[in-house]
Formats: structure tokens, sequence, C-alpha cells
């Protein structure tokens, strides 16, 4: 038995998490798998009645599922940031979540913004979570004499900086501080070799700006070096312009990408256009030995929610990304053929690509498809 917490969230969270469970409920019976559900009722909803964002005997219970399906979370009667740092942001951090995967995959059937749509397109994108510049140290000082005090605290490890800083000339100075760990690295460069090698791949691409950014940068690559050994498969270092250029123009040359957490973030939301707009973009924030939580990349899209109008397919490959890695591959192929099957008639469409067919309908048909195939 497996046990899956499912957060459908604000917006059209819930709307496209009720179509990912028809589908899952579908593979589920036709590969008799063993999952078990259980809804949380977290989000703005919840959080206007109680007062209450997350609780920690909330996250005690998460704590026990073997993996967590979630919607999308932000509402607009709630100050920006609440709920997605308080719930989101903190479940990231308390499982320690530190792989951010996004396949990009554009499927036949879905217009694409590149002119040529011919060019395959089947990238796994794999974003280190937790460092990088997004770790969140920085300062602003004044003119002269200052001294500054950030502290870094995660599970693994805590670091001080002691910063002073004599400024001479200038009124005002902002910095931030970007941090990359030995262990950091090894962990994510791990995760990625270990995936191109279940997927049969020869070849790994890592990305940085080590020219320009050589320290943090530096380590990054003797991650990925160390990783190609251990693992016996090539690596080749491109700088984040260079890849934003071939993803656009060339985007078949790559299959999979790992990419420290700031270049990531911006080159994942190119793969998402790529691959047809952000209802197609399915994620995992990944903790391969915790609790792993999954998701589509949109938001909670409170314009169009609550009209069925919301494209429930990223949600339904999120949920296909939680079988892979819960070990049900088949189950998992199975719901992508499904989805690939539908769009390929060309007969659904949700308004984000043109159509006008409402959102329970698309995960009616691959619920179908699923069932019968
Ligand atoms: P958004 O992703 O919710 O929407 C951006 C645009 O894309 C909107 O026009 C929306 O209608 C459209 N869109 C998004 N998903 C769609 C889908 N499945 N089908 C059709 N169209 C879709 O991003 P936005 O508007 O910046 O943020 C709205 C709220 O969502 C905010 O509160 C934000 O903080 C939150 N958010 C939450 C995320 C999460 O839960 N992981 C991620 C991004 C934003
Ligand atoms: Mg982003």
């Amino acid at each position: 038995m497996q046990r899956i917490g499912v957060i459908p969230g604000d917006g059209i969270g819930p709307e496209v998490i009720r179509e990912a469970r028809k589908v899952l409920d579908a593979v589920s019976e036709k590969k008799h798998l063993a999952l078990e559900f259980e809804e949380f009722p977290l989000g703005a909803g919840h959080y206007l009645k109680t007062g209450e964002i997350l609780s920690d005997e909330t996250i005690q219970r998460l704590s026990r599922k073997d993996a967590i399906l979630l919607g999308a979370m932000g509402d607009p009667r709630v100050r920006p940031g609440i709920l997605e740092k308080g719930i989101l942001l903190r479940l990231r951090f308390h499982f320690d979540q530190y792989v951010n995967l996004r396949p990009i995959k554009l499927l036949e059937g879905v217009p694409s913004p590149l002119a040529n749509q011919k060019q395959r397109i089947d990238i796994q994108f794999v974003r280190e979570n937790t460092e990088d510049f997004y770790v969140g140290i920085g300062g602003r000082v004044q003119k002269g004499l200052s001294k500054t005090s950030l502290s870094l605290i995660r599970r693994a490890y805590e670091v001080r900086f002691d910063v002073g800083i004599d400024l001479k000339d200038e009124e005002e100075l902002a910095f931030q501080i970007g941090v990359i760990t030995r262990q950091g690295a090894k962990r994510i460069m791990e995760y990625a070799f270990q995936l191109a090698k279940s997927k049969g791949f020869n070849l790994v691409t890592s990305v940085d700006k080590a020219n320009v950014l050589t320290e943090i940068y530096g380590l990054w690559r003797e991650a990925a070096d160390e990783a190609s050994k251990k693992h016996g498969i090539d690596k080749e270092f491109q700088y984040v312009d260079a890849v934003a250029l071939h993803m656009v123009r060339n985007p078949e040359r790559f299959k999979l990408i790992v990419a420290p957490n700031l270049f990531g973030d911006i080159l994942t939301d190119l793969g998402a256009a790529l691959q047809g707009g952000l209802g197609f973009a399915p994620s995992g924030n990944i903790n391969p030995s915790g609790v792993s939580m999954f998701e589509p990349v949109h938001g909670s899209a409170p314009d169009i929610a609550g009209k069925q109008m919301a494209n429930p397919v990223g949600a339904i490959l999120a949920s296909g990304l939680m079988l892979e890695t819960l070990g049900h591959k088949e189950a998992a192929k199975d719901v992508e053929t499904a989805v690939q099957t539908v769009l390929k008639t060309g007969k659904f469409k949700t308004p984000d690509i043109g159509g006008k067919t409402p959102t329970s309908k698309v995960g009616n048909a691959v619920a179908d498809v699923v069932a019968s195939s």
C-alpha cells in the first residue's frame, strides 16, 4: 500500500487535481496498484476560515505519506506570499526536496511557439532546488563602514557570514550571496546521473556560468565531473546563455539538463513555453529518500478559476511523474500515452490552446483511454 497526500489548494488547483485523480483511479484499477488517497484542505479557504496556514500536525501527517500531489496555492483574497511561502515553500524545505524535476516534452497535437514544429523536444530538466542565489542572504548598506551578520540554516549544515563593508564614494549598495556546498552539488549530480542511467542516456548537459561566477560554479563543475566518472556517463558543460539559445534553435540536442537553482528557474519556464504553455508542464519536488511532492508548474490562475477553462494536462502528467517515482513505470507510461492519444485527436482543446473543451472532458477522455487500452 502506498499513501498519497492530496492537496488540491486554491483557484484551478482543485479543478485540475480532480481530473488527475480520475486518471490515477483508472490506472490504479487497471494495473492493480494499491494507492490510498487522503485529502488535505490546505489553502486560502482553510486559512480564511481558521486562520491556520499549515500546522505542525498536518506536516506530521504528510510526513507519513509516500508522496504528495498538489494543485496550486495562491488566492487574491490573501496577501501574496502568505500561502505560497507558508505552505509550498515550507513543505519543500521541511521535506528537503532538493530536486526539481521538470520534464519538457512537446506532445503531438500541442501547438508549439517555434516555427519549426518538426523538432523533437524531450528533455529531462533537473533543477537544484535549495541553494545557489536563492538562499536569500544579502543586504543593503549605506556609505561608510558597516558590518552585517547573515546566517543560513539548513538541515545538513549551518553557515554564518560576517560581512564587513567599507563603501566609499557611493551612497548605497545592495549585495546577495549565492551558496553551493560540496554536498549540495554532489547530491543533485548524483540524482541527475542516476536518472540519465535509468533512461539509457549517454550524456548529461550541465549548465552554469563558470567563466564569470568562477567560485560557485567551479565547485558545481567538480561535482559534475565526479558523478560523470562514477557513473560512466559523459558530461558537457554549457553556459546558461548558450543553453537558452540552443533550447530555442535546436532543442532536440538535449536529453538531460542539470542546472543550478537560478538558471534552472528561468530555463524551465522557457521549457514550459516550448512544450505548449504552463497548462502542459508537470513538475516534481523530489527527495529520493524522503517525501516528494508533485504538482503542475502553473499557479492557481484566479482569472479562469471555477470556469472549467483550466488545462488539466500538467496536473495529469504530474501524477504520472509521481507514479514513476513511486516505482510504477508501466502505469506512468500508460498515463503519458493516454494523454498523447487524446491530444493527438485534436478534439480536446482547452481555451489556452484555442479550444472550447471543458476541463473535465479532457480528464474523462484521458481516463477512458487508460481504462480501455
Ligand atoms: P498562473 O500560473 O496561475 O497563471 C498565469 C497565466 O496562465 C494566467 O493567465 C492563467 O489563466 C494561465 N494558466 C495557468 N495555468 C493554466 C492552466 N492549467 N490552463 C489554462 N491556463 C492556465 O500564475 P500567476 O497568475 O502569476 O499566479 C496566480 C497565483 O498562483 C498567485 O497567487 C501565485 O503566487 C500562485 N502561484 C502558485 C504556484 C504554485 O502553486 N506552485 C506557481 C505559480 C504561481
Ligand atoms: Mg518559476
